[in-house]
């Protein structure tokens, strides 16, 4: 997919439990943002993981394969619950499915909150989770790896983001005894040493990083990290970030679409009653909007509307303290309703490499 076009597709997989819930506000948001901002989308929306084990007996058919493949930006739902727990193929092996397909090897969470403003990166196909694993009664061992290509390209995503913001990274490893660590230190400061000087970059070891995050979380911006601390250090970033409701993530490679999904998964524990936080999967779609469809303006006015939000106390039950809980409806319409205030009139297009840019006029 290389020439824009007019409309992009947005394949919308809104997947089991809440996903249909959260996913319906979505795209009052997209409605919303395409009249008042002048960005048109095309909403393709296929069934994935449970949904379409019960359709098509496999939770990504070849069909919504090739609609993902086909896309310009994947948003997610979530997938997966107790009805399809002991089924022979589980929901969630769907999304390993997608993300190989889509070989989205960069995973970004910002989060902020509270004066806390930060945006994980984490690299998502390497190291220990997808190396060489063995297991038996008495022994077992998974292995590590990476190469100096896997960890410059998620580390160019790290400075490209950090441009963006304050011009501060943080890059977090082991390196006092892993060798892939050692190796991913090396990778890093190389590469900023070739292309991005004047960033400010330093270096900090996993264990004493996560005290300082948890401590004096407004100390960083753009953290970068491998697969396994990214993993426990964005769950930790995501609960100060005021928890599962309002996390959004992108997930993104070299030039494919890319996937924007809520942190969250099914919470079939309420789903179909209308209470869902709508908030997380919206600011995926702000992602998707400055991340994948090269529509930063959209993306800013989305993240704006929804603090806006947020700022008034409109929340769901798990937000609110005392007050009104709202239901999943009431916060997606009252950001479809903020954004009449953030909403700008000129378009202004993202340069590459941020998603593809969306045409003109
Ligand atoms: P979960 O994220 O679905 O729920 C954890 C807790 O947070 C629950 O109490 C839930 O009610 C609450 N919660 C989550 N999202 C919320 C929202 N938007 N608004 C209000 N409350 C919310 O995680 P859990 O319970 O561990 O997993 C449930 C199912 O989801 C499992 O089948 C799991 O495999 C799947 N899952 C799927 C993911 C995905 O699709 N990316 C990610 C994580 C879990
Ligand atoms: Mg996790």
């Amino acid at each position: 997919m290389t020439q824009p076009r007019p409309i992009p597709i947005v394949a919308c997989l809104a997947g089991d439990g809440i996903g249909p819930e959260v996913m319906a506000e979505a795209g009052r948001v997209i409605q919303a943002v395409s009249s008042l901002m002048g960005a048109p989308v095309r909403q393709v929306h296929l069934p994935f993981g449970g949904d379409a084990i019960d359709k098509h007996q496999h939770p990504f058919p070849p069909h919504v394969r090739a609609a993902v493949k086909a896309s310009d930006a994947v948003l997610l739902g979530a997938v997966g619950g107790p009805r399809w727990d002991s089924a022979p193929r589980r929901p969630e092996s769907g999304l390993l499915e997608l993300r190989k397909e889509l070989d989205t090897f960069a995973n970004l969470r910002p989060v902020r909150h509270d004066g806390i403003d930060l945006m994980v990166v984490r690299e998502l196909t390497g190291g220990l989770y997808f190396g060489e694993k063995m297991l038996t009664d008495s022994s077992a061992f998974d292995t590590c790896s990476y190469s100096r290509e896997q960890i410059e390209r998620v580390a160019q995503w790290a400075f490209r983001l950090a441009r963006r913001r304050s011009g501060r990274v943080v890059s977090v490893d082991k390196a006092n005894v892993l060798a892939t660590s050692k190796l991913w230190r090396q990778v890093v400061t190389d590469l900023h040493a070739a292309e991005a000087p004047e960033l400010q970059l330093t270096h900090e070891l996993v264990d004493s990083f996560a005290m300082n995050l948890a401590t004096r979380p407004g100390a960083y911006d753009v953290i970068l990290t491998e697969n396994l601390f990214g993993d426990i250090l964005s769950d930790l970033a995501a609960a100060m970030g005021g928890g599962l409701g309002l996390a959004p993530s992108a997930s993104i490679g070299l030039d494919g679409p890319g996937i924007f999904e809520p942190v969250h998964g099914s919470a079939p524990d309420i789903a179909g009653q209308g209470e869902a936080n709508p908030v997380a999967m919206i600011r995926s779609v702000a992602m998707m909007f400055t991340y994948g469809l090269g529509r930063r303006d959209v993306g800013r006015a989305i993240t704006a509307a929804v603090d806006e939000v947020l700022a008034e106390g409109l929340s769901t039950a798990d937000q609110v303290h005392g007050g009104r809980a709202y239901a999943t409806w009431e916060v997606g319409q009252a950001v479809c309703d903020a954004l009449g205030h953030h909403a700008t009139g000129s378009a202004e297009f993202a340069d590459h490499p941020f998603g593809r840019v969306m045409a003109r006029g």
